[in-house]
């Protein structure tokens, strides 16, 4: 049973005047419950943290969002947990109130398909999307609660054999996927698109990132266009359920599942990221 505590309490749902309902006024972390902990909570907690500071609303307390985690996953070791932190109820309109009270939402789910690592295992196929990502340097970085353009981009395909979609930004520029990060090799090079724009500053992203400099893989975070997406060594996508997913295939082209990726994800297995399949 999925179980939801709302500021503490177990609830199944927010007042209707709640501010992420309205605007989108918030921020949420989905975060893998491992071994009855959060795997990468500090990251996960810097980055909403990161995030309340841009929004301008405190964040909640760690160790009172780390206890509601332990209360709503009580009983499991493994699943997905997730925290939702809002600006709170307010009055009809854009206004922001003047003395905030943000709600917190905290939930544990079972995991699900999505998360398994047999999806990743033989390397995933990939697709490209339609609708473009849309781009503030205000809000780039953040996993705020407004995710319409990936909720258009997901419902372009209803294949369950294709399980990510690449996303561009106005410019054209390769961003993310829907639910990922994206990362490619060339010429030996682990290359990432620039988030200064847009898109979401990934935990897994952050983890891949640091994992490989830790390994003398040299990494840079650059512009990349499709043309280099379809011309990569390697390819691969992360997200903080699904650690890392090699690309097999995007439309008709192959992808080898090269040295560059089954190195990392040997390594990120040894810092448990155990989805990580080879
Ligand atoms: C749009 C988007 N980009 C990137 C990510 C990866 O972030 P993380 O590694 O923190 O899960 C996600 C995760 O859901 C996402 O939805």
């Amino acid at each position: 049973m999925d179980i939801w505590l709302v500021d503490g309490n177990p609830a199944g749902a927010v007042p209707v005047t709640d501010r992420g309902l309205s605007y989108g006024d918030g921020l949420f972390e989905t975060i893998a419950w491992r071994d009855n902990r959060p795997r990468f909570f500090d990251w996960h907690m810097e980055r909403l943290a990161e995030g309340c500071r841009r929004l301008g609303f405190r964040c909640p307390a760690e160790k009172t969002l780390l206890s509601e985690m332990e209360a709503a996953a009580a009983g499991h070791a493994d699943g997905t947990v997730k925290i939702i932190v809002t600006r709170g109820s307010g009055p009809r309109g854009y206004a922001a109130p003047r003395a905030p009270q943000p709600r917190r939402i905290v939930g544990y789910v079972r995991n699900t398909d999505a998360a398994s690592s047999a999806t990743g295992a033989g390397g995933i196929t990939l697709r490209f999307c339609r609708t473009p990502i849309s781009a503030n340097p205000v809000l780039a970085g953040l996993k705020t609660l407004s995710r319409l353009d990936q909720v258009l981009a997901r419902s372009e395909w209803q294949d369950p054999g294709i399980a990510e979609g690449l996303m561009q930004g106005p410019d054209g520029k390769v961003v993310c996927g829907t639910m990922s990060n994206v990362f490619l090799v060339k010429d030996r090079r682990l290359l990432t698109p620039d988030l200064t724009v847009c898109g979401v500053r990934g935990v897994m992203r952050r983890v891949v990132i640091e994992t490989a400099q830790q390994l003398g893989i040299e990494t840079a975070e650059v512009q990349l266009s499709r043309h280099d997406i379809m011309s990569a060594a390697e390819l691969f996508v992360t997200n903080a359920l699904i650690g890392l997913w090699p690309v097999a295939h995007c439309g008709r082209h192959a992808f080898e599942i090269g040295t560059v990726t089954t190195t990392l994800c040997r390594a990120l297995q040894a810092r448990g990221v155990t989805e990580c399949a080879r």
